[in-house]
């Protein structure tokens, strides 16, 4: 199956930059504190790369879409961390069981066919102890946006998300796989600049349980 997305990869790759003056921060706090070995699920075009602490030993930077993939290569370059960036899926990802001390998923749970899958896989490498790290848009709050995302995600946003939908549950789709919250934030486009219907956000770190 192709994962080239390639009007996605390359609106994504100019409108990402658009909104890190607000995403950044948020960016920094999602890696805050991170060591050893760190596998990224759908790391795009690398905007997470340069917010790596340097007791991060290696990055494994999962990324399908060969646009994408391409400038996450030439963002890896310029960083100071060790980034390896490879093809590869959330449902079967190229690493070992209980071979990663921690999991970063940023703006991908979203996508993702099967997120019960993607997170089983999350939870097959981290080793006992390891956590998840996640900054994802979520389903608002609101029964009436709710339905506006549903009637979205139902018809034209994951056409032009490249198979992104703005109303899952995330929260409860991270806790069905087995992990326990730690911490969870709740932002808003205020915060991050990424608009409505993608404005609800949470971020946060989860453990296997
Ligand atoms: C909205 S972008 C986010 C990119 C990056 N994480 C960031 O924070 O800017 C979603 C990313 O998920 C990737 N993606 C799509 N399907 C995927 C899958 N099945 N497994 C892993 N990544 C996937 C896309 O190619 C894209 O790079």
């Amino acid at each position: 199956m192709s994962h080239g997305h390639p009007l996605f990869a390359r609106v994504y790759a100019r409108t990402s930059r658009l909104m890190e003056p607000g995403l950044g921060a948020h960016r920094r706090a999602l890696l805050d504190g991170l060591s050893g070995r760190v596998i990224e699920v759908g790391a795009g075009n690398g905007l997470n790369f340069p917010h790596y602490p340097e007791p991060v030993t290696e990055v494994i930077a999962v990324e399908p879409e060969p646009h994408l993939r391409a400038l996450a290569e030439t963002c890896a370059a310029a960083v100071p961390v060790p980034i390896k960036v490879v093809d590869g899926v959330a449902d079967a990802l190229p690493a070992d069981d209980a071979s990663c001390d921690a999991a970063v998923a940023c703006l991908v749970l979203c996508t993702v066919p099967d997120q019960g899958r993607a997170l089983a896989e999350i939870r097959r490498v981290l080793r006992p102890g390891g956590r998840l790290r996640f900054l994802e848009h979520v389903q608002a709050a609101s029964p009436g946006r709710r339905r506006a995302q549903k009637a979205l995600d139902a018809t034209v946003w994951p056409l032009f998300g490249g198979g992104c939908h703005c109303g899952r549950d995330t929260r409860t789709a991270i806790e069905r796989a087995g992990f326990g919250i730690d911490r969870i934030d709740h932002l808003t486009s205020a915060d991050t600049r990424i608009p409505f219907p993608a404005s609800p956000q949470i971020l946060g770190t989860a453990t296997p349980r």
